[in-house]
């Protein structure tokens, strides 16, 4: 599919599949597409050529609702909505649950700092102190309690360290129900979680492959930043091919 975007294709022929249950981490530099990509995903913007497909339905053909009880999001910086904490972390279920939304809390790793909030979940979204991880957490706690098949994560772990970070991806990608994720992943660390990475490079994509085969090119661990990270357990000694 092709996606354009102030006059210029920012999208160009990206043709991807994601086998259902799997994992995709999206990587590449700022500016690459991934945003884009992870939209069209999960329709918050169609592309100008092309299809996205769910379960072998176009995404345009699925009513609104239905949509939106398939796709669950995290951002970066997610705005939180409704009046506690609790609402906030339950927007869009049907019928939230305390115990769902206190479990998806947990897999996020925000139950903890919830519970230490003055009113606990019942504290005001407004009066809840936040940093930008606690922020992404309850954003991941949302996410995670929705539930749906597809559940896209758009540098939804980029202000936690990577010990919070590793703890979530683990949980996520562990036992947890199998639904599908795309997960544009800035660290080299949770692309090596996914079953798939997809690298795109200037809104194409340059490779798909597992992180640890990637990794023996040199212009794709730049993609990290040289020599930030070590290299993943298993891959080679770094040389290029
Ligand atoms: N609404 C828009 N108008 C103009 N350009 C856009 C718009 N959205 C994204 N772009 C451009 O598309 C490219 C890809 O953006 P994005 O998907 O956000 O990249 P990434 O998430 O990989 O950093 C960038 O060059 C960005 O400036
Ligand atoms: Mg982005």
């Amino acid at each position: 599919m092709t996606a354009r975007r102030g006059g210029r294709t920012v999208l160009d022929g990206v043709d991807l599949v994601v086998p259902g249950g799997t994992t995709l981490a999206v990587v590449g530099r700022s500016g690459a597409g991934k945003s884009l990509l992870a939209s069209l995903a999960g329709r918050l913007a169609d592309p100008d050529a092309g299809e996205v497909l769910l379960d072998g339905v176009p995404l345009r053909e699925l009513p609104h609702d239905g949509l939106r009880r398939a796709v669950g999001y995290a951002f970066a910086r997610p705005a939180l909505l409704g009046d506690t904490v609790e609402q906030a972390i339950g927007l869009g279920l049907a019928s939230p649950s305390p115990d769902r939304i206190r479990e998806a809390a947990r897999t996020a790793l925000a139950d903890d700092f919830v519970r230490r909030l003055p009113d606990g979940y019942d504290t005001a979204v407004a009066d809840a102190p936040r940093s930008g991880g606690e922020s992404q957490r309850l954003g991941l706690a949302r996410a995670f309690a929705h539930g749906g098949r597809l559940l896209i994560l758009d540098d939804a772990l980029s202000s936690l360290d990577t010990v919070t970070e590793r703890h979530i991806t683990d949980a996520l990608l562990g036992d947890g129900p199998a639904g599908t994720r795309l997960l544009v992943a800035h660290r080299s660390a949770t692309a090596a979680c996914a079953d798939a990475v997809a690298w795109l490079d200037a809104g194409r994509v340059r490779a798909v492959g597992r992180h640890e085969e990637l990794w023996r090119l040199a212009e794709y661990r730049a993609v990290f930043g040289e020599g930030a990270e070590p290299a993943p357990a298993g891959a080679g000694s770094g040389a290029e091919a």
